[in-house]
């Protein structure tokens, strides 16, 4: 083993993130989705996403499922690992950011303290949280992937909702209450937020 020191040194980018930005024509934000499973967080990014790409933005998406597979297949759902998966998300959403990108991060992402450590990695307005909104009682109507009855049933433990903790956004950026506005709706609002805020043009 080595007896030097371990330093590691900081290296500037030749390219900036400003000069990306400007090659892409717009700025270069995460869009953070949270909300219960069932909430519509991933059908709700991935229509979003499709929309902004097929407008001429550079995008991309990370969503929970996928990146459990990959990156952090190593990872369950305990608190600890939670908090990891999100914060090793929030590094790769960063990454995405500085390379220009309008990311679209679709996680449960079920504690505000991790939450706001995504949001504390990056500079002001390039972290954009989206609450999902969607009552528990409703998300368990949905059920899309059968998970809250075999929650319900005992067969899987620390379900978020059930029998694990979900809090809120207190003072999110956007919020979007599937109960109430259809899926163009949602994508529509998210949209003006962007053009209102000069995202995109
Ligand atoms: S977290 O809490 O942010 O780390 O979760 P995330 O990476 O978004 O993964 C959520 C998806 O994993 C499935 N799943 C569970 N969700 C919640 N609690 C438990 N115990 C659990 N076990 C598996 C579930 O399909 C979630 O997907 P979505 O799309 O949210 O329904």
């Amino acid at each position: 083993m080595s007896t030097s020191p371990n330093i590691v040194v900081w290296h500037e980018s030749a390219v900036s993130k400003e000069e990306r930005q400007k090659r892409n024509g717009h700025q270069s934000a995460v869009l953070w989705f949270t909300g219960l499973s069932g909430s519509g967080k991933s059908t709700l990014s991935a229509l979003l996403e499709k929309e902004l790409f097929q407008s001429g933005a550079h995008t991309y998406r990370l969503d929970g499922d996928n990146i459990r597979h990959g990156l952090n297949k190593n990872l369950g759902f305990s608190p600890e690992d939670r908090t990891e998966n999100i914060r090793r998300i929030g590094e790769v959403s960063k990454l995405m950011v500085d390379a220009g990108i309008i990311t679209l991060s679709a996680f449960i992402s079920p504690y505000r303290k991790d939450r706001d450590q995504v949001r504390s990695i990056l500079e002001e307005n390039e972290f954009i949280e989206v609450y999902v909104k969607c009552s528990l009682e409703e998300c368990e109507k949905r059920d899309p992937k059968g998970l809250y009855k075999k929650a319900r049933a005992g067969k899987i433990k620390g379900f978020t909702g059930i029998d694990a903790p979900y809090e809120e956004p207190e003072d999110p950026e956007i919020t979007i209450n599937t109960e109430l506005l259809s899926l163009e709706e949602s994508v529509q609002l998210i949209i003006k937020y962007l053009k209102d805020k000069n995202y995109i043009v």
